[in-house]
């Protein structure tokens, strides 16, 4: 019998239904059976609130894996174990790093987790995993661990750094996205892909054996993108043949726009209590 999926946005920019609440960040709710789990988790204890909203069994989630250290994926941690202190975290370990944003004038912008989501991590009850590699969450999901920079095209995405002077860039190692496993095809998960989402699909290429993607939700981080940089990852996108894409959270309302205008049957929005069921073989 085939299994349904049921990922729920919990954390994005937009909000799609009334009496939930949004923010500049990104958190899923990712449902298989008697198993949960949590991709990312927001900027504030906003996740746990609209979970409250939304009637969600967070107890029960057993997992959370970060997508990258940026305060908008990981600022949601310490409200979140508070309700599921057993829940096992996962991250690279670079996402404990200092992070800096030198993208507007004026002093650097600190970006990374704060020492308050740090501890609650390295402190909870549950204990956290790390990342560099593929890593399995549970049957049929696991996180990719580090993935490498193989297109010319591709950058972080923005001007950051690893100090508040701006004199290391943060090649944002740990970077990673979430892949589910339907047995026929993939659902890919994104954060912020400051990996570049043509290098992350080409590496869950590698890491699947070829299982195509059918759908892939979450930020693609294209805001500084060139014109060259957006066609090339809409032309890696078509030859992907997907069913289903939700660009959200960083990708850019012009960079939305043209992916909805390149795939307008395949584009969906992906705004706070959106739900997305699929189907496992
Ligand atoms: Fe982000
Ligand atoms: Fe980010």
């Amino acid at each position: 019998m085939s299994e349904t999926i049921r990922i729920t946005v919990l954390v994005e920019n937009s909000v799609h239904r009334q009496g939930l609440v949004g923010e500049h960040g990104l958190c899923f709710h990712i449902q298989s059976g008697e198993h949960s789990l949590l991709f990312d988790t927001g900027q504030t204890d906003l996740a746990v609130i609209n979970t409250e909203t939304l009637r969600l069994p967070l107890h029960r989630v057993e997992a959370i894996v970060l997508s990258h250290g940026h305060y908008d994926h990981t600022g949601g941690v310490p409200a979140m174990l508070e309700v599921v202190p057993e829940a096992r975290v996962y991250l690279h370990p670079a996402a404990f790093e200092n992070k800096f944003s030198h993208n507007h004038a004026g002093p650097a912008r600190k970006i990374g987790m704060s020492d308050c989501v740090a501890q609650a991590i390295r402190h909870h009850a549950g204990g956290f995993i790390e990342t560099t590699a593929r890593t399995e969450i549970m049957e049929g999901v696991f996180a990719t661990g580090e993935i490498p920079r193989a297109t010319t095209y591709e950058d972080t995405g923005g001007a950051f750094f690893l100090d508040a002077e701006g004199t290391r860039p943060d090649p944002l190692v740990d970077d990673q996205a979430l892949v589910i496993d339907l047995g026929r095809s993939i659902v890919l998960l994104l954060g912020c892909a400051h990996s570049g989402v043509v290098n992350t699909l080409n590496h869950v290429w590698q890491l699947t054996g070829g299982k195509p993607v059918s759908a892939v939700i979450g930020g693609l981080h294209l805001g500084s993108a060139s014109e060259g940089r957006i066609q090339q990852t809409i032309a890696r996108l078509r030859a992907a043949q997907l069913e289903m894409l939700a660009p959200a959270h960083c990708t850019s309302l012009p960079a939305t726009a043209k992916l909805w205008s390149a795939f307008p049957d395949l584009c969906r929005p992906a705004g706070v209590g959106t739900v997305f069921e699929f189907k496992r073989d």
